[in-house]
């Protein structure tokens, strides 16, 4: 396979990172790291949204510039990021220059076209949203139904994208590519509101919104936040109206946004006209993942239940992203909800990372130091037993990454480590040790490691670190693509000595892991 390229939503900075926001950071990271392994060129693009109404009024509260306010934040979002282990290759700020300037183009552009024309317009408009609601749209209280605050009757004379004529165009690229929404269940939804769309305001009066892009040869309007944010996924990469870069001919269209399910429509339906008006070729894949809730509540500033990702990194004193990683990115069937608890949380990585998948190789690879010396003998490799659940796994594995079913891929590899474990268990080397029967107690322990290799691999893109030091311990080289992976990454000679075995997941309530806790 050639190139990958893959995108999050970019986040909101008038306040900190939560972990609903690294919930789809680590997604997207993981599904990057999965396609690095069977693909040439990737990217991955993610940043945030600074304009508009919301970040003006914050920061006037906070009595400090819009600008001050997004650096600010801005960086708490990459800081918490690097944390965690997100991989981006670029992080965009849409108010850095290139995308600023370039955004000004597109608006001219389709304003040349006649796609975007002005317009005196009343409406409702949600600050939570950053977008116009109609009445159809509203609680029975007259509330947006996502923020439960009244919207704002605004007055304006404002330029209008045409998005009513690219109306069928769009319903038709989904009726006809069913796997351009996924989950696929999610297109009806869609489909469903195009039923009822408008052409859509993408301009605000500059006397009612300042934060924003100028129009250009217009001082009194901005460009609002959806043109401006969603035309992030290509100014990042080159594009522009006058000729673009070398990246974006190689990278466009995109393989995969990922974003959550409250705007897949701004996703599906507005991006996907712009882009038809631009005449740019559509994104293969849109993947609208699920919404997570902490102790299966609603997160809210009001409730005070907003987590950090980092606030439990440093609760568990935890060294390494990976357990939180492991767990967000399998916390929730494909584009289905969510949910965070710390015991949930502290009972699945101990059981699935410590005490499944690491001592499972702890205690292969002590047999092999007790009964070989650490050495696997010629007369043990090739004789894998477990070759077949190994292929099997990858290519399931394979299978629902193409489907962006993340915590699926990782039920498959966790099965494959339980089945491992099963196979020790019924061969029991240490009884075939005792017997006397080395020659099968080494090719037993083999095809055990072998297995281990392919779990590495396949383990990565959730936890790198533990991956990096699996494969360490197995001499096994991690890049290794999918598509050669085979269970035969094993050579004869010496592994490992005794000292260089080491536990790659400590449970965090263990002596152990108190122990590294003191030592940090
Ligand atoms: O919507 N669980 O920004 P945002 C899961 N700037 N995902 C969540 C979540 C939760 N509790 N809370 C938020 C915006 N998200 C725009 C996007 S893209 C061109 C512009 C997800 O900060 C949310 O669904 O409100 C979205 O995908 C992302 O975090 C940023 O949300
Ligand atoms: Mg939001």
């Amino acid at each position: 396979m050639g190139k990958f390229y893959v995108t999050t939503a970019i986040d909101y900075v008038n306040g900190v990172p939560h972990i609903g926001h690294a919930y789809e950071k680590i997604l997207t990271d993981v599904i990057y790291r999965h396609y690095t392994q069977r693909c040439e060129n990737t990217f991955f693009l993610t940043g945030t949204d600074e304009h508009g109404i919301k970040i003006q009024k914050t920061s006037a509260e906070k009595g400090i510039s819009p600008k001050e306010f997004c650096d600010m934040n801005a960086q708490s979002f990459k800081d918490a990021w690097k944390k965690l282990d997100i991989g981006y290759s670029k992080f965009i700020r849409t108010t850095d220059e290139e995308h600023e300037k370039v955004v000004q183009k597109i608006f001219q552009k389709l304003l040349d076209k006649g796609d975007i024309y002005k317009h005196a317009y009343t409406g409702l408009y949600c600050s939570g949203c950053e977008a116009f609601l109609s009445e159809k749209d509203l609680t029975e209280d007259g509330l947006c139904p996502d923020h439960q605050k009244k919207p704002e009757v605004v007055s304006e004379e404002n330029y209008f994208f045409k998005l009513t004529k690219y109306k069928d165009a769009i319903i038709k690229h989904i009726q006809t590519h069913p796997d351009f929404i996924m989950p696929s269940w999610r297109a009806t939804e869609v489909l469903n509101q195009l039923e009822h769309i408008e052409d859509i305001s993408v301009s605000r009066s500059k006397s009612n919104v300042s934060w924003n892009i100028p129009v250009l040869n217009d001082d009194e309007q901005g460009i609002y936040v959806w043109i401006d944010a969603l035309s992030n996924y290509i100014t990042a990469i080159g594009y522009d109206p006058d000729g673009s870069s070398d990246l974006f001919k190689a990278l466009w269209p995109v393989d995969v946004h990922v974003i959550g399910k409250d705007i897949l429509k701004f996703h599906s339906i507005y991006w996907i006209g712009i882009l038809m008006a631009l005449d740019l070729p559509l994104p293969k894949h849109i993947f609208a993942h699920g919404w997570i809730t902490i102790d299966q509540t609603k997160m809210s500033k009001s409730l005070g239940n907003v987590i950090s990702p980092t606030s439990i990194l440093e609760s568990f004193n935890l060294e390494i992203p990976d357990p939180l990683r492991y767990y967000m990115a399998t916390s929730a069937p494909c584009g289905k909800d969510g949910n965070y608890s710390d015991d949930d949380f502290k009972e699945k990585v101990n059981a699935h990372l410590a005490n499944s998948m690491g001592n499972l190789l702890n205690r292969t690879l002590s047999m092999l130091v007790k009964y070989f010396d650490g050495d696997i003998k010629p007369g043990f490799l090739g004789k894998n037993e477990l070759t077949e659940q190994a292929v099997n796994t990858i290519k399931a594995v394979k299978h629902h990454f193409d489907y962006f079913e993340i915590a699926e891929a990782g039920q498959k590899i966790i099965e494959l480590v339980d089945i491992t474990n099963k196979y020790v268990t019924d061969n029991a080397p240490w009884t075939l040790a005792k017997e006397g029967n080395m020659e099968r107690c080494g090719v037993v322990l083999t095809n055990v490691l072998e297995v281990m290799c392919v779990i590495t691999s396949l383990i990565y893109p959730y936890c790198p670190n533990i991956a990096r030091s699996m494969s360490d311990q197995l001499s096994y080289n991690l890049d290794t693509k999918l598509d050669n992976l085979t269970c035969s990454n094993l050579k004869s000679g010496h592994l490992i000595d005794k000292e260089n075995i080491k536990p790659v997941f400590l449970r965090m309530d263990s002596e152990l892991a108190d122990k590294a806790q003191k030592i940090k």
